[in-house]
């Protein structure tokens, strides 16, 4: 029998991707949910049930209708400088409507795979961060991500947070796009491009988040997996390697320091996480970044 696998925020970046790849594998029904109306209303393949997931009782009816296997948390309010300043609307996504989708999966015993973030941690280090390491949040972006994954700890039996880290790949019309995608535009344009060099990540192709999250749906522990690459290195390298792939020119890209970028919203300067659990555990492979950045833009 297929499994049912309703996938929340469908619109978003990475929503998109693992709601494409799923609803392509026959193993799978699945059914979108997204704020707004279906961004890219041309398949068959899938249900698409417009839903606000603050409003209770369309989330609970929502699932009724759907009786979901497994649900895909992919929303969230994601912009670090807008939760710094709209608190009330980054509690009520990422904290209050998260522990209602939990207790909601705990009733209809639905598997809950919810989408978090390298910033719960303060970033205070130099080695990759492990699912055991604590989380210290340095801004309020993540600090309302920390507290969403408390909530599902706490309220499900069956769950798996999926921690990822600067996702990139081809963004479609109407969604954000992404520092790679900045940059390649930038520089095609001969336009310098400032970025900071002492902020180190491991930076994420977005269908290796969707290769982790299906792999988590087949599987039944629970706990927080690492989802992300495996090279870890600065955002002005990360721009480097853009320029270099697609044969750009690398002068255009100004390398600067956190202090000299002098942002309001502080951000962890080295968030890189381990992948050890995710690959011994699920056999996880991420693609090199290089790989990556060739299938983002289609070479
Ligand atoms: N992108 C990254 O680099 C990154 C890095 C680390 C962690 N993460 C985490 O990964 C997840 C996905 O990130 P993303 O960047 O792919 O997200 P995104 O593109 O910002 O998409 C989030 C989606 O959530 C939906 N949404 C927001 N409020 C909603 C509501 N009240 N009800 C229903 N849907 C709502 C929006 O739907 P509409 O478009 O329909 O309004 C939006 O498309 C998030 O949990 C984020 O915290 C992302």
């Amino acid at each position: 029998m297929k499994k049912k696998v309703l996938i929340i925020g469908a619109n978003g970046f990475t929503g998109r991707r693992i709601l494409d790849d799923l609803a392509r594998n026959q193993s799978y029904q699945v059914t979108g949910c997204s704020l707004h109306e279906d961004i890219c209303p041309r398949s068959a393949d899938y249900h698409f049930i417009r839903t606000d997931i603050c409003d209770n009782e369309a989330v609970s009816s929502l699932f009724e209708t759907v009786q979901p296997d497994v649900v895909v948390n992919t929303s969230a309010l994601s912009v670090p400088d807008y939760c710094e300043t709209h608190h009330e609307e980054a509690d009520a996504i990422n904290i209050t409507a998260v522990a209602h989708l939990a207790e909601l999966c705990q009733i209809h015993h639905s598997r809950l795979i919810h989408l978090s973030t390298d910033f719960v941690f303060s970033g205070n280090t130099n080695r990759l961060y492990s699912e055991e390491d604590t989380p210290d949040p340095v801004n309020y972006y993540g600090y309302t991500k920390l507290e969403g994954e408390k909530q599902i700890a706490s309220l499900c039996t069956n769950y798996a947070i999926v921690r990822i880290v600067v996702v990139y790949g081809a963004s479609l019309p109407g969604q954000h796009g992404n520092i790679l995608q900045l940059v390649a535009n930038r520089l095609r344009n001969n336009e310098e491009v400032f970025v900071v060099s002492d902020q180190w990540r491991t930076p994420t192709y977005v269908g290796d988040v969707s290769q982790g999250v299906e792999k988590l749906i087949n599987h039944h522990h629970n706990g927080i997996y690492h989802i992300c690459g495996s090279d870890c290195l600065t955002i002005a390298d990360i721009a480097h390697q853009v320029a270099d792939v697609l044969g750009l020119n690398r002068t255009l890209i100004r390398p600067v320091t956190t202090k000299e970028m002098n942002e309001k919203t502080p951000r962890p300067h080295f968030s890189g996480l381990s992948i050890e659990k995710a690959r011994r555990e699920l056999r996880y492979q991420p693609h090199t970044l290089e790989e990556g950045i060739r299938r983002m833009f289609g070479l």
